[in-house]
């Protein structure tokens, strides 16, 4: 079997304009809904969720607080100070791609105005010029984590409507800004993740919600997604001919806890609940299950004449999804529990965990793969993988991460595996190839990358930048391009 992957494979890194630019209040850039992000220590098993605990107060209190001090999304990396060393950085390493976010809020500072901030676009000019510079190819997200919070707090996020427009005109503006520099578009990062964190997927409030409303609220928010990623894609088809856009979806593998049907069927409908997000904006409809839920559950949806051909006529070209874990669940109550992405299941007994208890599960990866697409028949493309760990910085500046490497390896090679087996496979990028902010906690102490950022949870550092032990590795790995992962002495 050929060791290598196929040609023109593009491996790369991947970050988000919230958790890296920092540079939250100036040349024009509003606020966004990860400007309000908290600092959260590890959290507690039983409150799992990262983005908990957003309220009307909470967010006030965080737009009259002009400081980032506890707000460690407002700082970032400083990538927008330092994106030039830092893609010098990765292609240093040889990627040939970087998959970045474009911050909705300093194009459109609140959201609604109608001509978009020339600095703010001039910011992306400059990064995607910087790419090409180096033979990077972009891949664009428009919307991850980070709306403007005006739309948030005048609208309650995406339950209205009219946000739809707003991000359509938003979308537009992107693809006829950087038609010659873009050709892979994502539009929702884990479009899934609404109905974990709204907040920050969706800039919904929940104490703005009618009381047992919370839940159709955020089904009629997600409509609204899918009808805006739906529209966007034929702009993007329209403005950039020869452009591929791709839907994201969380991949939240889940096992049945034994083989006990009872367990099966837990399973297997977790598992149906996580495809239908990517079903909606693949086969462009509303899988038949999924609207039996909504009836059963007394949700009612409001479908504007004419959102189901829209969602029809404008499926998306590939699939993209995150993959850090994989899940157990039981029909058992009671059952040790584990922590992965924003979501608890079973504690899996065959698994280890890293630092911050997400279960490692390179297999699972291939199994992500073959379900994917043998499901949805389009080119794949890992968006986010990678494993949050404490790294530590030895006295003579080095950083010796063999955990990351074993972690990737694993990965890659199972990877490999099912591209051998017929998965079309485009790419692959890591999550956090430089240390960044936790989107889960604001940590910045959950290290992902292969580059150290010296700068700790309360914003001391120099924000000098050091390859870690990983950079040469994954350096390799690009070159050879995967062929290194089997060799049995690294070179
Ligand atoms: C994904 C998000 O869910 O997980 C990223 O798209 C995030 O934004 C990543 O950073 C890892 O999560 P965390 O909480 O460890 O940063």
């Amino acid at each position: 079997m050929n060791k290598t992957f196929p040609k023109g494979f593009l491996w790369g890194g991947a970050i988000a304009a919230n958790q890296a630019e920092g540079a939250w209040n100036i040349d024009g850039k509003g606020l966004s809904v990860a400007d309000v992000a908290t600092f959260k220590a590890n959290l507690s098993l039983d409150d799992y969720d990262g983005h908990v605990g957003v309220t009307t107060k909470s967010v006030s209190e965080a737009m009259a607080d002009k400081t980032d001090t506890i707000y460690p999304k407002r700082r970032g990396i400083d990538f927008y100070h330092h994106y030039k060393e830092d893609i010098a950085l990765f292609a240093e390493m040889g990627f040939k791609t970087l998959r970045v976010s474009i911050a909705w809020s300093r194009i459109f500072p609140t959201g609604e105005e109608l001509e978009p901030n020339e600095d703010g676009l001039r910011f992306y000019d400059n990064v995607f010029h910087e790419l090409k510079r180096y033979g990077i190819e972009p891949i664009v997200t428009l919307s991850h984590y980070e709306m403007p919070l005006h739309l948030s707090v005048a609208y309650n996020g995406w339950v209205n409507r009219d946000v739809i427009d707003h991000f359509v005109r938003f979308s537009d503006v992107c693809f006829n800004r950087y038609k010659g520099l873009v050709k892979y578009w994502l539009t929702f990062n884990e479009i899934d993740s609404i109905n974990r964190h709204p907040f920050t997927t969706a800039g919904i409030i929940p104490d703005q919600c009618p009381p047992g409303k919370e839940e159709e609220l955020v089904y009629q928010a997600l409509h609204h997604q899918f009808v805006a990623s739906a529209l966007v894609t034929k702009s993007c088809h329209e403005i950039i001919p020869g452009s591929q856009v791709g839907c994201m979806l969380t991949k939240l593998t889940t096992y049945p806890h034994t083989c006990k049907p009872e367990d099966v069927e837990v399973a297997l409908k977790k598992n149906l609940h996580n495809y239908f997000y990517a079903d909606v904006q693949v086969f462009g409809e509303y899988p038949a299950l999924t609207l039996r839920m909504f009836e059963n559950k007394g949700i009612q949806l409001h479908f504007e004449e004419g959102d189901l051909d829209i969602l029809r006529h404008n499926p998306v070209d590939f699939v993209s999804f995150s993959y850090y874990m994989s899940l157990t669940e039981s029909a058992e109550e009671g059952l040790e529990k584990a922590a992965g992405n924003t979501i608890m299941g079973v504690k899996n007994p065959y698994l280890p965990a890293t630092d911050w208890g997400w279960q490692i599960d390179p297999l699972g990866l291939k199994i992500s793969l073959l379900e994917l697409y043998d499901r949805y028949k389009k080119p794949l493309l890992i968006v986010e993988n990678g494993m949050g760990a404490v790294d530590q910085v030895e006295s003579d500046g080095t950083i010796h991460d063999s955990y990351r490497i074993d972690y990737f390896k694993a990965h890659f090679r199972q990877m490999k595996a099912a591209v051998d087996e017929g998965v079309e496979l485009l790419g692959y990028t890591s999550w956090g190839p430089i240390d960044i902010v936790s989107a889960g906690t604001s940590q910045m102490s959950k290290r992902y990358g292969f580059i150290y950022v010296d700068q700790d949870d309360e914003g001391n550092g120099t924000l000098e930048r050091r390859r870690k032990d990983s950079f040469y590795w994954y350096q390799q790995v690009i070159e050879t391009n995967g062929a290194s992962l089997f060799e049995t002495t690294p070179k």
